[in-house]
């Protein structure tokens, strides 16, 4: 037996009897005459003890030469500490070492095994394992079991049955890059990793299974960022003979649930706005609402004096800052040189301030009097103390704009608390968006999502306008879901082909599979696909989703612990067929 204990068990209580340990050495405190050493394993720390009067001499000895991180044994009596440690569970007692084995050896750690360790991203990264030692990784890890455990409760409990779907598949058109695998017994062909298990839940649903979930691995070429990786876990759902109404009330429930249980926080509202509303008052489709700074349209009271700028702009459109009015001047002014960096785009900002008095003190006095600017502070909601920041240019631009700048003043003044969460359905997304770049619609969020049957008439003279039933969940300015009404018959499936600009044949060659699949008996369905890293890092009350993945990918989605992605020999890519690649 390795243990009759764990590290975090021991108690006031547990004084007098005779105990088993295991664990690694985090630390030692040597005085000399006096031996303390803390063990740890993932449940806490006991601290240990031996000394000169009571500990043989050789057992003293050889507790002395254990290194940091060494996976040791001990047996010992549990004994009351003189100076007790009130921050650690186990603080009131230690454990006088009478045993002691050595179950293995290590090297000194690249970085201290600590909550704040002193090694850097990429060195932690190189060695995972050891930074999964460290409470904040592991707590992490435990904290993402706990959501996932919650999930499959509550899904099972709604009749939901958990099925797995296949990862060698043909490609998915969910927007992003394939991963691809070539195929060694069917030569110059590949496989796709799919994007999403999409058209296999569909199949199920086909297959008559009604409620689907599965808790999946999905894979996309894209670039990435701190909410993006290349391997991602979906929670991936489909239901049949449901309305989007029907959905939305179940997915709800899973937030409301998850955020209870795990949270313990009651929502009680859960609002819902459509994809045009949010554009409008957030200049974004997965906005932040935790805190106001909605967008005031300026446009008419703006328009009407000498300012070119804004006279010439297709809209002019303002937020107002909460206690805003405290900036300087050069505070503003590094406001302003933020907005104009390259990633942001904006030729400038015109502002003004809010008195307490009541006055108005605008960066444009020249021709705006204080009756202009009381009807700005009217439209953006500004209150005395507040600050009102105006962009003016192409609406879909200067939107942008305005929204990276709300969120930004929203984090530097505090106003985005990682533990409050305001979760938001977004409704009635376009179905198709213009590509510049291929001259073309694409499906905005597959091609396998419903039109609005009152939009359908304008697919042919205005597709742009067409409304999709479609909708994504957005909890404090974060997408972490998405889903939509399915086409189920194959009339309106090859329609939709038609205006995604594929040929019969394309459509046929990749998607007959589904087609065919209409023509016995698909049931009306629909669904909906949460991103389970995600999910986590925002219960968790941070954004950072590398933070809740045990072996995430860099920002070049390389794994640099395994050295992944790495060549293949010669005799690999030979079998492979991969002629093109084969090395000189
Ligand atoms: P969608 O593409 O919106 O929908 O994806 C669903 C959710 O998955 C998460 N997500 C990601 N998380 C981490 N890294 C990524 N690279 C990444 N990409 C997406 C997001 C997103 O909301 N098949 C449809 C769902 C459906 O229609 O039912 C789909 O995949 O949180």
């Amino acid at each position: 037996m390795y243990r009759t204990h764990n590290n975090g068990a021991l108690r006031q209580s547990d004084v007098g009897s005779t105990v088993t340990l295991s664990g690694w050495v985090q630390k030692s405190r040597d005085k000399g005459f006096m031996l303390w050493i803390d063990l740890r394993d993932r449940y806490g720390i006991t601290q240990l003890i031996l000394d000169e009067e009571r500990t043989d001499a050789d057992l003293f000895k050889k507790a002395r030469t254990l290194g940091r991180e060494f996976v040791i044994q001990i047996e010992g009596e549990v004994i009351e500490r003189t100076s007790k440690n009130p921050n650690i569970p186990t603080g009131e007692i230690e454990v006088l070492v009478t045993k002691l084995t050595v179950l293995n050896e290590s090297k000194t750690p690249p970085f201290t095994i600590e909550d704040q360790t002193d090694g850097g991203e990429e060195l932690r990264m190189q060695y995972r394992y050891l930074d999964i030692r460290r409470n904040p990784v592991k707590e992490n890890l435990i904290f993402r079991h706990k959501v996932t455990q919650a999930v499959r409760n509550y899904l099972s409990h709604e009749d939901f049955i958990e099925v797995e779907t296949p990862y060698l598949i043909k490609s998915t058109p969910e927007g992003a890059r394939d991963f691809v695998v070539p195929s060694r017994m069917n030569e110059g062909q590949f496989y796709a990793l799919p994007q999403s298990p999409q058209t296999f839940k569909q199949l199920l649903m086909v297959g008559g299974l009604e409620r689907y979930f599965q808790i999946v691995k999905c894979f996309r070429d894209e670039d990435l960022r701190a909410d993006r990786q290349p391997e991602f876990t979906q929670i991936d759902c489909e239901m049949s003979f449901v309305t989007q109404e029907d959905i939305l009330t179940i997915f709800e429930g899973l937030t409301t649930h998850l955020l209870k249980e795990i949270n313990g926080v009651n929502i009680a509202e859960f609002p819902r706005i459509t994809y045009a509303d949010a554009m409008r008052k957030y200049g974004n489709d997965k906005p932040d609402i935790r805190f106001g700074m909605e967008f005031g349209e300026l446009n008419a009271v703006t328009q009407h004096k000498e300012f070119n700028v804004f006279n010439q702009a297709e809209l002019v459109v303002g937020i107002a800052v909460p206690g805003g009015n405290k900036f300087t001047r050069k505070e503003i002014d590094k406001l302003i040189d933020w907005l104009r960096r390259p990633q942001i785009g904006a030729l400038g900002m015109v502002y003004c301030r809010c008195n307490e008095d009541g006055t108005y003190k605008s960066s444009v006095d020249k021709f705006y009097d204080q009756e202009d600017l009381a009807k700005w502070a009217d439209v953006t909601g500004a209150k005395a103390g507040d600050l009102i920041c105006v962009l003016s240019g192409a609406q879909d631009t200067v939107r942008t704009q305005l929204s990276a700048l709300r969120m930004e003043l929203a984090t530097r003044l505090g106003l985005r608390k990682p533990y409050e969460f305001a979760p938001l359905w977004v409704v009635d997304f376009p179905l198709l968006e213009w590509d510049e770049e291929s001259q073309r619609y694409h499906a905005m969020h597959h091609p396998f999502t419903a039109p609005k049957q009152e939009d359908i008439h304008l697919l042919d003279s205005d597709p742009g306008k067409v409304r999709a039933n479609a909708y994504d969940l957005v909890l404090n300015g974060n997408e972490i879901g998405g889903g939509s009404i399915r086409i189920y018959d194959k009339a309106t499936q090859s329609l939709m082909f038609d205006h995604l600009g594929f040929t019969k044949e394309e459509a046929k060659a990749q998607f007959g599979f589904l087609m065919n699949a209409f023509e016995y008996g698909a049931p009306p369905h629909g669904g909906i696909a949460f991103g389970l890293d995600r999910l986590v890092a925002i219960l968790g009350g941070q954004e950072t989703i590398r933070d809740f993945i045990a072996f995430p990918k860099n920002n070049a989605g390389r794994d640099v612990m395994i050295d992944a992605p790495a060549p293949l020999d010669n005799a690999q890519l030979k079998e492979l067929h991969l002629k093109l690649a084969l090395k000189s």
